[in-house]
């Protein structure tokens, strides 16, 4: 395609792109357009949204990009630069070559649009789109980016249909399809549009085309000179026989190949290149694949990862387009649907993030197995947001400390007592602790095959805490462990709500629960005591110096509250509609066991307990820096 000079018509000026190398082959009048094959035109039907050449070279963008900026009104504008009557737009007459003037997102009402948006997403998800191939694909992310992202060469997502209609900001260059892309791609060399639109020769005053635009094909652009060579990420890294790094074109001599971390040869790691050609006929390229560190990560799923058809390794750091993963929720979480697989993409990104699943909570399973012992029966179900908390000891074993209640599957509430230092008036270190879910026995060294041990990482011990001096304000602790515990039906996190700030200290009184604690007796089993709470007015009957974050509870028949339950939950159940959108009945956390003033080992009726209510911010910020980043 050549473009002859002195084309001043008034309508199109394009005197303003008037580009004279044609004279060689002149073939065509000065006055004419020279179309791709050939044949010639009127200079003055170029660009102006009729194909006048055989092939349509007239109306690309490539030929009219460069105009697009002199298209001013009282014209109308086509998406790859052709420049129409101004009343082109939307008055249901296509003037626009490419159809831009008339497509459904520019022109359709609401519900046509809607429909649409429908049609496109599929039964893919919400701000999704899906590709003709099937593959759904991220709309902020892949629709209209100027990368043909469906990669199936149909450039679907890069359409005039799906983008014609987009307004790009002055900063931004318009790709001849509509994408938008940064201004500072226009002419830097690279085909940043998949239609090459953003490197036509008129708009960058080249000669020559960059690499050949429509329709993308797997095929490689190489350098000119030497053995054939992929140019840009795909280059192989190429190696002399000294081992020295080669940069120049290859001309003759035997060469090593390695690629750049996160890429991987497709070829022989050496070859010999001679006459323009490599000895084995392949042309070594560096396929760039996903990363995979952290991609499938997370306790609320567990992925399985195929590679044409085959089972792989997920935990590979590294995987290559095709890779499919597939997801389900772990044990202990649910999802509103079937999760979406994630697909490596050719280029080496995946199409879309993993999906979390929500955490269940609050549930007690019916229990599959007991165990007795001293005619105490303990269902292995019965508390499985109960945790026990051991410390090291005298550099020789662990004790038992206090007990605690999972919120999510590394992070444990528990009593600020237990894991500070009176002396110093800090937490402990946290590596003296450790944690243990369903511990039926409470001795550490009295285990059975359900329970499950965890280092501990993280102390974050309520702000005003200060100890016995201030009566045990704020009594609540957060450890966070080094790894999540795996859930089943015996390990479960309990349910947490706060309520509004007028009912922060209501919702503690008169409530029929339980509280989780080991006997005192025998081999220390597992218990699950009911009890009553009163709020905190109440209990100052009873108790002068009851710190105002506090409540109580009174133990009913001949269960006590000792010492070593402190740090363990106050539940009660109520009816909630929050988890599965249905009614269920579940446990919520009320308190956590504080101290029992006026006993020594055991509480004859009163424990104090501190009511999580005040400590909103603390908890629910652990719990989602939990979700957040490692559910
Ligand atoms: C270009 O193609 C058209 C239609 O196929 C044909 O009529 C014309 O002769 C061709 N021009 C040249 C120069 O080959
Ligand atoms: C375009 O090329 C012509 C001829 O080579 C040159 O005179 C002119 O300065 C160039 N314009 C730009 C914007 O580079
Ligand atoms: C892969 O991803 C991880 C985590 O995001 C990152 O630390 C690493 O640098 C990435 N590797 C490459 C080669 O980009
Ligand atoms: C154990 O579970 C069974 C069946 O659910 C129940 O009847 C029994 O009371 C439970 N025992 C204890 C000690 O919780
Ligand atoms: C637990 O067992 C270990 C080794 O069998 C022993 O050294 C330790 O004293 C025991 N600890 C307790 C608290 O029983
Ligand atoms: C906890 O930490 C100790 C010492 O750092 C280590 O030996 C042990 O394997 C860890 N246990 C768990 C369950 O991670």
């Amino acid at each position: 395609m050549q473009l002859k000079s002195g084309l001043t018509r008034g309508l199109l000026f394009l005197c303003a792109i008037s580009f004279r190398i044609g004279a060689i082959l002149a073939e065509c009048e000065d006055t004419q357009f020279e179309c791709d094959n050939g044949s010639c035109i009127s200079s003055y039907n170029v660009c102006d949204g009729d194909k006048n050449c055989p092939d349509g070279s007239d109306e690309t963008a490539l030929t009219c990009i460069s105009q697009r900026e002199h298209c001013n009104k009282p014209f109308f504008q086509c998406a790859y630069g052709g420049c129409v009557i101004g009343t082109a737009g939307c008055n249901g007459v296509q003037e626009c070559a490419d159809g831009s003037d008339e497509t459904r997102l520019r022109c359709g009402n609401t519900d046509d649009k809607n429909q649409f948006e429908r049609r496109i997403q599929g039964n893919c998800q919400e701000d999704e789109f899906k590709c003709p191939s099937g593959i759904c694909l991220d709309k902020t992310t892949f629709l209209c980016n100027g990368k043909d992202d469906c990669a199936d060469g149909s450039a679907f997502d890069e359409s005039v249909e799906l983008c014609g209609h987009i307004y790009c900001p002055q900063y931004s260059f318009k790709c001849g399809t509509g994408s938008c892309i940064a201004g500072s791609m226009k002419c830097n060399g690279v085909n940043d549009c998949h239609d090459g639109s953003d490197e036509a020769p008129l708009l960058c005053n080249t000669t020559r085309k960059i690499s050949s635009p429509v329709p993308v094909t797997v095929e490689i652009p190489q350098s000119q000179e030497g053995c054939p060579l992929p140019l840009g990420d795909e280059r192989p890294i190429i190696k002399g026989t000294g081992g020295r790094i080669l940069t120049g074109p290859i001309t003759h001599g035997l060469v090593k190949f390695s690629c750049e971390r996160g890429h991987v040869l497709e070829g022989d790691t050496s070859s010999y290149c001679a006459n323009r050609k490599w000895g084995n006929s392949l042309i070594p390229k560096c396929v760039k694949y996903c990363n995979s560190t952290g991609e499938f990560e997370g306790y609320s799923t567990n992925a399985l990862c195929t590679y044409a058809g085959q089972r792989v390794d997920c935990k590979k750091p590294y995987h290559p387009p095709g890779t499919e993963v597939q997801f389900v929720c772990a044990n202990g979480f649910k999802a509103d649907g079937p999760l979406p697989d994630m697909k490596c993409m050719r280029g080496g990104y995946w199409n879309r993030q993993r999906q979390r699943c929500q955490q269940e909570c609050g549930q007690i399973a019916t229990p599959t197995k007991s165990f007795s012992a001293n005619g105490y029966t303990i269902n292995n179900t019965v508390v499985p947001w109960h945790v026990g908390l051991y410390v090291w000891h005298n550099e020789r074993d662990y004790h038992f400390q206090c007990g605690g209640s999972l919120l999510t599957p590394d992070l444990i509430i528990t009593a600020a007592h237990c894991v500070y230092n009176e002396g110093t008036r800090l937490p402990y270190s946290f590596d003296t602790f450790q944690v243990i879910a369903a511990k039926y026995y409470r001795n550490y060294n009295d285990t059975t095959p359900d329970d499950q041990i965890r280092n501990v990482t993280f102390i974050d011990i309520a702000r005003g805490y200060k100890g016995r001096i201030e009566d045990f304000y704020q009594d609540l602790a957060l450890l966070t462990l080094n790894e999540p515990f795996e859930l089943s039906h015996v390990i479960r996190p309990i349910c947490v709500k706060f309520v509004s700030f007028a009912e922060k200290e209501s919702v503690t009184d008169d409530r029929q629960g339980k509280f989780a604690g080991w006997s005192i007796e025998d081999r220390h089993e597992l218990q699950f005591v009911p009890a009553v709470s009163k709020a905190n007015i109440l209990c100052r009957q009873s108790l002068r110096d009851i710190k105002s974050d506090k409540f109580c509870i009174f133990t009913q028949g001949k269960s006590l509250a000792c010492q070593g339950d402190s740090g363990g939950g106050f539940t009660a159940v109520q009816e909630t509609l929050e988890f599965s959108g249905r009614s269920s009945t579940r446990h919520f956390l009320f308190g956590v066991i504080s101290n029992a003033p006026n006993a020594d080992q055991c509480a004859h009726s009163l424990t104090v307990l501190t009511n999580v209510q005040h400590f909103e911010d603390m908890i629910l910020s652990a719990m989602s820096k939990s979700v957040n980043t490692r559910s």
